[in-house]
């Protein structure tokens, strides 16, 4: 019995040894010392033995359960430890390495630019308008007074969807969508920020650009009043000291019509490379709203006035930062968007 019993604890040591998980481990611990394990089983034997052999086989019963135990326990923590350091390493968590740097965002010079519009016409009483950039050639043109052969469509030639679905190639629509919903109530004074579309791409032009479109209708408006604003809009966006100078034009739908410079950003007016030595910048078309788009949208003309303007964000932007190529504001690399 005492052979057994040795030999029992000699085979649950080697199998301890060589274990690989958990598990193996805890079978060993069923295999050995479980309700029927095989020490188990050997001490239930013991009734068979004679009175003088009872206590030292029983004596020597323990030991060898404990020891296993003892063994089985021991295997068991060094195991998890391995487990745990095994687990670490493959984390490989290194507290002592600097942190990730994660890149701050900022908005893009197109969006400062227009945001600051935005609030310049805020400040004098505009609200904000929109419409969409998919556009009937209804609004985009012939309300605007151009019917279906004038020629001055040809100066905004565009993307067609179908004969009379079109990307808008002006904020402008936005004026009579705005008038249609309004009439006959006054004033009407917004401005229509938004993205439209051209047939056009080069150094100073891009298929897809801004506008800020303004409108002011109401009693007794004159082109006074468009002067003003304008003037306040130029000195707070490009500074105090800038002055502005209309010169006549045309648009369909304005009467009489103006495109506005102001006085070189770069030179103060005396003449560089900039302004191409004649000391102004052009930046943006105007006039008084024509009778004929009044009435298409809602009001009296005869009762009414106003005026209206359409100024490219990207030009203003440009001028603003001394930016010398428009396709820098649309190719993303970071090392120019970081400058603003
Ligand atoms: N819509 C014109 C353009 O895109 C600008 C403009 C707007 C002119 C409003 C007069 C009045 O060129």
């Amino acid at each position: 019995m005492e052979q057994k019993l040795l030999r029992i604890q000699a085979r649950a040591l080697e199998e301890m040894a060589g274990a690989k998980s958990l598990e193996e481990l805890n079978e060993i611990r069923v295999r050995y010392l479980g309700k029927k394990g095989e020490l188990t089983g050997v001490l239930r034997g013991m009734g068979a033995l004679s009175p003088e052999e009872r206590p030292r086989i029983g004596q020597i019963a323990n030991q060898v359960r404990d020891k296993i135990e003892e063994k089985l326990n021991d295997s068991t923590a060094r195991l998890k430890d391995r487990i745990k350091r095994e687990k670490l390493a493959a984390e490989s968590l290194d507290i002592t390495l600097p942190g990730t740097v994660f890149n701050l965002g900022r908005l893009h010079p197109l969006t400062v630019v227009t945001r600051r519009i935005e609030d310049i016409f805020l400040g004098l009483g505009f609200s904000i308008a929109e419409g969409p950039e998919v556009e009937l050639d209804y609004y985009n043109f012939e309300a605007l007074n151009l019917p279906k052969d004038h020629p001055a469509r040809d100066m905004q030639d565009t993307f067609f969807i179908t004969q009379e679905v079109l990307l808008r190639t002006h904020t402008s629509p936005v004026q009579v969508r705005t008038m249609e919903r309004t009439a006959p109530a006054l004033p009407v004074k917004i401005i229509a920020p938004g993205k439209v579309y051209r047939r056009d791409d080069d150094a100073t032009h891009s298929p897809m650009f801004h506008q800020v479109e303004g409108l002011a209708v109401d009693r007794r408006i004159t082109m006074a009043d468009l002067r003003g604003v304008l003037q306040v809009f130029a000195e707070q966006m490009f500074g105090p000291e800038t002055r502005t100078r209309f010169r006549p034009s045309y648009f369909p739908f304005t009467e009489p019509s103006a495109e506005v410079d102001i006085s070189c950003v770069m030179c103060g007016g005396r003449g560089c490379r900039t302004c191409s030595h004649t000391g102004w910048l052009e930046i943006l078309g105007c006039g008084m709203v024509h009778p004929r788009v009044l009435e298409m949208s809602g009001y009296n003309s005869g009762e009414v006035t106003g005026f209206a303007f359409g100024m490219g964000v990207e030009r203003i932007t440009m001028l603003k930062y001394g930016i010398d190529d428009l396709r820098l504001l649309f190719e993303n690399d970071m090392r120019f968007l970081q400058q603003f």
